[in-house]
């Protein structure tokens, strides 16, 4: 069943036409990938979901309901949790003040005792300034922070940016197990085999536009297709 459907958006920066006509949908409990190089109109896409970005024209539609034209902070409230690019933490804060942001409905202390089996290395560093934390443990809070607003979609946009091989691999492990409690996730990356390994189903993107997309079996028969995206040969 669709959870997120996504159709013919356009929007605009100022007079830049950027998404020009892109539709993508998530089915329930699916990992999603988006692939495009730097400027494609990745992060817009995201960005358009979650309201911050209007479009001229088009719909978004999740769990059934015409989101197009609803404010953000009430589209995060139906259960869309975002770790935008960068991973967006408060440095200054700790790490619990961090995961506190996310919680919706006062202490979520069930909520933390999850993340901490997600994460046992949270356990001794819920007081340490978030902004003194490793590259990989930072994005390991902006995970969990945005898993404690208990969505039923997640977006994560490029989470393995400036992470060591290692946590690359962590990541990996933490996305699967996350997605096997339930959680849609729409994958958004620039690094293919790390996609090509999570999602079930990929779109490509370039200048604005999806011009393909498919299961990653389906794509061993169109190899062409990452040439003509992300100028990479398999
Ligand atoms: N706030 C903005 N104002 C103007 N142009 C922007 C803004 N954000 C992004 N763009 C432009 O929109 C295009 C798509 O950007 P973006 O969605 O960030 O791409 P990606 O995430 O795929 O790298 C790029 O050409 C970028 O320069
Ligand atoms: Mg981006």
């Amino acid at each position: 069943m669709e959870l997120l459907k996504v159709a013919d958006i356009h929007t605009y920066y100022g007079r830049s036409y950027i998404l020009q006509g892109v539709s993508l949908s998530v089915e329930r409990k699916e990992i999603v990938g988006l692939l495009g190089r730097n400027g494609a109109g990745k992060t817009t896409t995201l960005k358009a979901i979650l309201g911050l970005v209007k479009p001229k024209k088009g719909t978004v539609t999740f769990r059934d309901k015409n989101i197009t034209r609803v404010p953000a902070y009430r589209i995060a409230r139906m259960g869309i949790g975002y770790v935008p690019q960068g991973r967006g933490l408060f440095p200054l804060m700790t790490v619990m003040e961090n995961l506190k942001t996310g919680m919706r409905y006062g202490y979520d202390s069930e909520g933390v005792e999850e993340m901490l089996t997600l994460f046992p290395f949270l356990k001794g560093r819920l007081n340490q300034q978030a902004g003194t934390l490793s590259g990989g443990e930072q994005q390991a809070v902006a995970i969990a922070r945005a898993l404690l607003t208990r969505p039923y979609l997640l977006l994560l946009d490029e989470p393995t940016t400036g992470l060591m091989p290692l946590f690359v691999e962590r990541l990996r492990q933490t996305i699967a197990r996350i997605h096997e409690k339930g959680v849609s996730i729409l994958l958004v990356e620039e690094k293919v085999p790390f996609t090509l390994t999570l999602a079930e189903r990929l779109y490509f993107m370039v200048k604005g536009r999806i011009i393909h997309h498919g299961t990653p079996q389906s794509l061993k028969e169109t190899p062409e297709v990452f040439e003509r995206t992300l100028g990479i040969s398999l």
